[in-house]
């Protein structure tokens, strides 16, 4: 990759309402600045981060229960210290990693994302995070590899919704590896400058913004560099609503709803229902999917 993406947008950039960046002119660079003071504020795109009592009190994360506030209850008593995190499948450097092992020296970056869950509301979130493609390199992918696996930590113990089978636990999910070499792609440690709360997969969890939140694994222990298309929860519960793929898409309707528009979570001056983007804003990715039927590969 020639150059590496860098999100521009600081906290102190997007935090104010007179402050929101459109992402074309952060793009643009310096020139930005004058055009974005020319530019009327309803033509300005919406970025300004959720609080971190929305992000850390509104969550899905099933192995906790199916509520939006039992992640928040019950995810306190999830042990997250020490954190191993298996790499293992077509890698040069297999093994049972300390956390720290895996990601240490690596570069934290803030990238604040709209976060689009499939259930059409939404979040922006400041993200503190390091891309998945540094970790990758970091363990040598083999040329045989086409996709990465992932799966999230089983504690039946403090986990009510583990307890009532509410899925077939461990929750795994799948990209491939071009998706999962992108940018964009960023194991998240922390929002807002702190670190993850357990509900929101602490201590590390994938983020692809450009995908259905359900997408965005958490509380990662294993990570799998393999040839064949990897199985992903959601997409083995119900496969004729939930894509293996999942790219925000306004135009294909969940079977049940409209993608169309999505719900903005926060009480801020924007809240209510906004359009929702094709690859939720991201359309730099749209060079993945050349050539694929993208209603059909939902
Ligand atoms: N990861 C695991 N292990 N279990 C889950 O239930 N829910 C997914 C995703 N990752 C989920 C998960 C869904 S449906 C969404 S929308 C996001 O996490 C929610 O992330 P948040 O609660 O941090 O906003």
């Amino acid at each position: 990759m020639a150059h590496r993406w860098k999100n521009d947008l600081t906290r102190n950039d997007a935090t104010p309402p007179w402050a929101i960046l459109n992402r074309r002119q952060i793009l643009a660079g310096g020139a930005g600045a004058a055009a974005l003071a020319a530019t009327p504020l309803a033509a300005q795109e919406e970025l300004v981060p959720n609080a971190l009592d929305d992000i850390r009190s509104y969550c899905n994360f099933y192995e906790f229960g199916y509520d939006k506030a039992d992640p928040a209850r019950y995810a306190g008593s999830m042990v997250t210290t020490p954190w191993t995190i298996t790499v293992d499948g077509l890698v040069d450097n297999p093994g049972d990693y300390a956390l720290d092992d895996l990601i240490g020296g690596l570069t934290v970056e803030e990238r604040i994302y709209r976060f689009r869950c499939v259930e059409a509301w939404s979040m922006v979130i400041p993200w503190n995070g390091i891309e998945l493609a540094d970790i990758l390199n970091r363990v040598g992918v083999q040329p045989a590899a086409r996709y990465v696996a992932f799966e999230t930590v089983v504690q039946p113990e403090v986990m009510p919704g583990v307890q009532r089978r509410v899925l077939d636990f461990p929750y795994v999910e799948g990209l491939r590896l071009d998706e999962a070499m992108h940018p964009l792609t960023i194991m998240a440690t922390g929002i807002w400058g702190e670190p993850l709360a357990n509900q929101n997969g602490a201590p590390i969890r994938l983020v692809v913004p450009w995908k259905y939140g359900f997408k965005s694994i958490k509380s990662v222990v294993r990570i799998s560099l393999v040839e064949e298309q990897p199985p992903a929860t959601w997409n083995l519960t119900n496969p004729g609503e939930y894509g293996f793929y999942s790219n925000v898409n306004p135009t294909v309707n969940h079977p049940r709803w409209s993608q169309a528009s999505e719900r903005r979570i926060g009480g801020g001056l924007f809240a209510g229902r906004i359009d929702t983007l094709m690859f939720n804003g991201y359309p730099e990715v749209a060079g993945l999917y050349e050539g694929m039927d993208l209603r059909e590969y939902f």
